[in-house]
């Protein structure tokens, strides 16, 4: 027996559209790479579609559940984040949102990684040298030289997964790691890379002795070379501990005049002008961004300084782009196949269509007894 189900996506989500089609669901995608117009996807939610599949750049609210009332059973967000997406409203209408955490998580910390490193030994600025013919002799110092990685110490702001699995990679390059986190803390996980790297260390693996421990934001800020940012973005007024430009001006003030900042959380999570003049004024060594307050980046963001170019790394909120994590129809490997798994749990009442079971479903608060 066909379901009868129809989809409207906001982006093509690959091979997982036939996940959808081939159980019987109709599934329009809007075919532009862009984000379509609000204005467009409350037409498609108001036409009485069951299921909507969103990205980060839909603002998913009030609006769009009023259009669907009646006929909208789930919104399946195709990320980790979902900061677009209105919860208290989408409880208010009882509509459930799914979300794809877990299988991006390492691919996401593995770059915050990579860019931590291009940002430290120059990368950018080493290759430019190469292929502008400017590279005329090998020297000990000259032209200049970079911050090795391996035994600095890094400060992990946020210990959700993907900040763990950064913990993992950085325990590997045998740094020594201050955790901070207001909401969520992993004591286990600490424990146990401790127990790793004290081993690694009695085996002979790593010369030094390395350490993790969780701290205060103003020891992790004030002790750290590297600072890596792993948290959600909450505003005011959506936690206890928001995180809307946590690193603003005083923050960043805090930081040691050689460290490196690296953002690969939420672009509201820093404050660009203040983080812009913190890299004009040598407060800090250098940031490296996947995600600005506004994508894309504005053509006149204080970010794209030429003075700056050298100590800021931007890339184009890139960090999960990679193919098997975006793209694979397996739930356990591709947001993809997790973003259509998420809309069949809702829309075929999957776990006895008790919604608090399902994995994905991200506000089960709003379906308790
Ligand atoms: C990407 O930023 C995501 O939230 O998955």
């Amino acid at each position: 027996m066909p379901n009868k189900f129809r989809v409207f996506a906001t982006c093509d989500i690959g091979e997982s559209i036939n996940l959808l089609r081939n159980r019987g669901y109709e599934v329009e995608v809007y075919p532009q790479p862009e984000a379509p117009p609000k204005s467009l996807i409350i037409e498609k939610v108001k036409s009485g579609i069951d299921g909507l599949i969103t990205t980060l750049r839909d603002t998913i609210d009030a609006e769009v559940f009023e259009a669907g009332k009646g006929n909208l059973k789930v919104i399946s967000q195709i990320a980790v984040g979902f900061d677009n997406i209105n919860r208290a409203d989408a409880n208010k209408y009882k509509i459930p949102f799914t979300n794809t955490a877990d299988v991006l998580t390492e691919a996401t910390a593995e770059f915050a990684f990579f860019m931590l490193g291009d940002l430290a030994r120059k990368l950018w600025t080493a290759e430019h040298l190469t292929r502008e013919n400017k590279w005329g002799f090998w020297h000990p110092y000259l032209p200049f030289l970079g911050d090795e990685v391996t035994g600095k110490t890094i400060a992990i702001i946020g210990t959700g997964r993907i900040g763990l699995a950064m913990i993992k990679k950085c325990a590997g390059f045998d740094m020594n790691i201050l955790c901070y986190d207001p909401a969520y803390q992993n004591h286990d996980y600490v424990k146990a890379i401790q127990e790793t790297m004290d081993l690694r260390h009695a085996r002979g693996i790593q010369r030094e002795k390395t350490w993790i421990k969780y701290v205060s934001l103003d020891e992790a800020l004030a002790q750290a070379d590297f600072v890596s940012v792993h948290v959600p973005l909450l505003r005011e007024g959506e936690s206890d501990a928001p995180t809307y430009h946590l690193f603003n001006e005083t923050n960043l003030r805090k930081m040691k005049p050689t460290a490196f900042l690296v953002n690969t959380s939420r672009g509201p999570v820093v404050d660009e002008p203040a983080l812009a003049k913190a890299l004009r004024e040598n407060w800090i060594g250098g940031a490296a961004l996947d995600v600005y307050e506004k994508e894309p980046l504005a053509t006149d963001s204080p970010l794209r300084d030429p003075a700056i170019e050298d100590r800021c790394r931007l890339l184009p909120h890139f960090a999960s782009a990679g193919k098997i994590t975006r793209l694979s129809t397996d739930p356990n490997k591709g947001m993809a196949g997790r973003c259509a798994q998420g809309m069949i749990d809702v829309l075929e009442g999957n776990y006895g269509g008790d919604l608090t079971k399902m994995p994905y479903v991200v506000n089960k608060e709003a379906f308790g007894k």
